[in-house]
């Protein structure tokens, strides 16, 4: 009885991971579309800064769609981790002592790079936010409010930041593969025969969005995008 209890709570909470972790797909899908404005040069790009800070506009007040989907993405983040979390702990308890096969030690590779990769991404976003949203980080040298573009150019001109986005990057391709995989599987639509095809969608999903973010930072760090 008490396992059956554990398999329903825990497929709760993967079906919370797996809309939590949708949300946030999408989110990164419009970021990194959006990003690619930067090589229109500053009008466009500053255009489209502004642009959602009056998303949704007449129907929607200034900034008032923006902090409803800032509030989505916050709650959508929480609920991400504490169900990772309590499915971590849960899994922890329930573990036999020793490991048997090969298929339980793939499992746990898949995990592992998730768990981890997961908070490097989440230091990550806590780091991009100060250094282009709220200009607090040291990391920034000329910082200027509400100016999105001169702030992008500046702040990817520094070698070291370039890595630092090019790393999270890469924890964010294994983490929107593994996800995507996951994601599939938990929303109970692993038909077999369909394998093939969610495997070749999480390598497309963990594929664009990276690249598509690393052009930026790589594009003004050879010069390809100037102020
Ligand atoms: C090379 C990669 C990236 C670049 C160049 C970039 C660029 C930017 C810029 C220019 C802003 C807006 C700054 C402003 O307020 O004017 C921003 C905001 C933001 N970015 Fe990124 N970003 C990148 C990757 C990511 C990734 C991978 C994530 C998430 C995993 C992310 C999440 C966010 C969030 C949550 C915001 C705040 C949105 C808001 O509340 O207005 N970014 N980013």
């Amino acid at each position: 009885m008490q396992a059956v209890a554990l398999y329903r709570s825990s497929i709760g909470k993967k079906a919370l991971m797996a809309v939590t972790g949708l949300i946030w797909i999408g989110y990164v899908l419009m970021h990194m579309y959006g990003n690619l404005k930067a090589f229109q040069g500053s009008v466009y790009f500053n255009e489209y800064a502004e642009g959602l800070r009056s998303l949704g506009a007449p129907v929607f007040g200034h900034l008032h769609l923006l902090t409803i989907a800032r509030i989505v993405l916050v709650v959508a983040i929480l609920v991400h981790i504490w169900a990772a979390w309590s499915l971590f702990v849960a899994a922890r308890e329930a573990r036999p002592a020793s490991y048997a096969s090969r298929r339980v030690v793939q499992a746990n590779y898949a995990s592992l790079t998730m768990r981890y990769g997961g908070v490097v991404i989440l230091l990550f976003v806590l780091f991009h936010l100060a250094h282009l949203t709220w200009g607090i980080s040291p990391v920034h040298p000329d910082y200027i409010r509400g100016d999105a573009y001169h702030n992008l150019i500046v702040g990817f001109r520094s070698l070291p930041v370039v890595i630092l986005y090019l790393i999270a990057l890469a924890a964010l391709a294994l983490h929107l593969y593994h996800g995507t995989w996951s994601m599939f599987q938990t929303l109970g639509i692993n038909d077999h025969n369909w394998d093939g095809t969610f495997r070749a969608l999480a390598w497309v999903l963990a594929i664009v969005i990276p690249v598509g973010f690393a052009v930026v930072p790589l594009a003004i760090q050879f010069g390809l995008i100037l102020e």
